[in-house]
C-alpha cells in the first residue's frame, strides 16, 4: 500500500470543521484590522530563500525542499512565508501603493524537518506582515492583531516571549561576543555549529543540539549590545504592550532562527505543551526588502503554526465548532427523491446545514446513523408527509417530534437551534 510521506498529514472528517473555523476567524480579526490576503506561489527560485532567511540557517542548509525543473532552474518549495512577500512587493511595486500595507496570507510550507510531535515536513502557517512602517506602534498593532485572534479561539495562558536584536550595526560586536566567548569551547561544538562560529555565529545561539545549547548559554544577551535607538524602539513596544495588557515577558536568549531580523522580535509559547512548543514566531525584519534589491521598506510580521495551534485548541471552542447543529433529509422510498432534492436546495440556500440520505436507509436504519453521527435533527419525508406537504422533524436532542410545513422548516430549525 502506498503510504503518505513522511512529515504529511491527513486532515480528517471532523477536523476539517476546525481547520475552516480557525481560517474563517483569521480572515475575519486580519481584515478587521486592515489586513488585505496576500497569495504568493508555493515555490519560488532558490535564491530568494538562501538571500533572505539566509544561508547558515538550519532552515536553508538542511531544511528546504530544492529541486530542478525541466530547463535546469534551481525551485524550491517555500519553507516560510515572508520571503515570497517581500518579493512579491518588490516585484509589483507595491511601493506604489499608499502605505503601511498590511498583508496576511494562509498556506502550507515544506521543511524537511526531524520528525518529533509538531513537527512536520508540511505544515501550514497563518501570517500577518505590515510592510511601510517603521515605528513600535506597528509592532504593537501586529502583537495586538496576533493576540486578538488568539484570545476569540479562547487562549488564555498564552505568553508572548519578546527580545531585542539590536540594528544591523551592532550586530559584528555581538558576533565578536559570541565567537570569542565560544571559540575557546570549539570542539565541544557540534560540526555545524563549528563551521556556523565562521560564518555566521548567532545561529550558534539557536541551535537545538544539547551540548551547544549548552555552552551557548554562555554567551552575553543579545539584548545588551542592543543600540540605545533599539532599546527606545523595544521598551515603546513594551510600553504599549501593558497598556494593553497584553501579558509578555523579556525573552534576552530568543535570537529566532532567520536572518532577516533586527530591533523587535517575539514567539508565542504555550504553558501547556511545554517550552519548545512555540506557536508563533516574528519580529522586525526592516533591510529585507532592500537586501533583496528592493527600495529600503521596513516590515514587521509573524506566523503562526496553524497545525500546532489547532493541536492546542481549547476545548470549548473545539466542542462548539463540532457541535454545529445539522440536520439529516431523510426520503423514505423512490417516489420521495425528487422532492427531497428540492427541499435540499431550498433549505440549503436558506442557510440551513444538512445532508441528504442517498443509500435508501430504512426509518430504524436512519435513525440509528443520525444518533451515531451526532445529527441534531432528523427530517422524514415518506408518503403520507409527502402528500401532506409536510416533512416529521424529530430534535434528537429534545426527543420530540412535529410534523412541519416543508416551507416552514429553515424558520423552524433557526429557531430551535438558535441562529
Ligand atoms: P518560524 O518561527 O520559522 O517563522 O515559523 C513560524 C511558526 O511556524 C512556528 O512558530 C511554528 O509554530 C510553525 N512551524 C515552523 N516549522 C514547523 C514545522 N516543521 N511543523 C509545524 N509547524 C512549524 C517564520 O516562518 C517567519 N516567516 C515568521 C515571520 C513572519 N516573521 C516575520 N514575518
Amino acid at each position: 500500500m502506498i503510504q503518505r510521506p513522511r512529515g504529511t498529514r491527513d486532515v480528517l472528517p471532523p477536523e476539517g470543521r476546525l481547520w475552516q473555523a480557525v481560517e474563517a476567524l483569521a480572515h475575519e480579526v486580519f481584515t478587521a484590522f486592515g489586513a488585505e490576503e496576500i497569495r504568493t506561489p508555493m515555490f519560488e527560485a532558490t535564491e530568494l530563500f538562501v538571500r533572505s532567511v539566509g544561508e547558515t540557517t538550519d532552515i536553508v542548509h538542511k531544511e528546504m525542499y530544492t529541486f530542478a525543473d525541466r530547463k535546469g532552474r534551481s525551485l524550491t518549495l517555500r519553507p516560510e512565508g515572508t520571503a515570497g512577500v517581500a518579493r512579491a512587493w518588490i516585484e509589483n511595486r507595491l511601493q506604489d501603493r499608499s502605505h503601511p500595507l498590511r498583508l496576511y496570507y494562509i498556506g502550507p510550507m515544506f521543511r524537511y524537518e526531524r520528525m518529533q510531535r509538531g513537527r512536520y515536513r508540511q505544515f501550514a502557517q497563518i501570517g500577518l506582515e505590515i510592510l511601510g512602517a517603521e515605528g513600535a506602534l506597528a509592532d504593537a498593532e501586529l502583537l495586538l492583531a496576533l493576540y486578538e485572534f488568539l484570545s476569540r479561539l479562547g487562549f488564555a495562558d498564552l505568553v508572548v516571549h519578546l527580545n531585542n536584536l539590536g540594528d544591523p550595526e551592532d550586530r559584528p560586536r555581538y558576533l565578536d561576543a559570541i565567537r570569542s566567548t565560544l571559540a575557546p569551547h570549539r570542539r565541544a561544538l557540534c560540526s555545524d555549529c563549528q563551521r556556523r562560529l565562521d560564518e555566521n555565529p548567532l545561529r550558534v545561539l539557536d541551535c537545538k543540539v544539547d551540548s551547544c545549547q549548552h555552552l551557548a548559554a554562555e554567551v552575553p544577551a543579545v539584548d545588551t549590545i542592543a543600540s540605545p535607538a533599539s532599546r527606545r524602539h523595544v521598551a515603546e513596544v513594551e510600553a504599549h504592550l501593558e497598556a494593553l495588557e497584553i501579558p509578555f515577558v523579556r525573552n534576552p536568549r530568543l535570537v529566532r532562527g532567520l536572518d532577516y531580523y533586527l530591533r523587535t522580535v517575539f514567539e508565542v509559547v504555550s504553558p501547556a505543551l511545554g517550552s519548545t512548543a512555540v506557536i508563533c514566531g516574528g519580529g522586525r525584519y526592516d533591510r529585507l526588502i532592500a537586501d533583496l534589491g528592493g527600495p529600503a521598506v521596513p516590515g514587521t510580521g509573524f506566523a503562526i503554526g496553524e497545525d500546532r495551534l489547532i493541536e492546542v485548541l481549547p476545548a470549548a471552542f473545539r466542542a462548539r465548532v463540532l457541535a454545529r447543529p445539522r440536520l439529516y433529509l431523510v426520503p423514505l422510498g423512490e417516489g420521495a427523491h425528487r422532492t427531497a432534492l428540492a427541499l435540499a436546495r431550498a433549505w440549503v440556500r436558506a442557510g440551513v446545514a444538512l445532508e441528504l440520505e442517498l443509500a435508501g436507509r430504512s426509518l430504524k436504519a436512519a435513525l440509528r446513523r443520525a444518533d451515531r453521527d451526532g445529527f441534531r435533527g432528523v427530517a422524514i419525508l415518506g408518503e403520507e408527509e409527502l402528500a401532506a406537504g409536510v416533512v416529521s422533524l424529530r430534535d434528537l436532542r429534545r426527543g420530540d417530534q412535529q410534523r412541519v410545513a416543508m416551507g416552514d422548516v429553515p424558520g423552524f430549525w433557526h429557531d430551535r437551534c438558535g441562529s
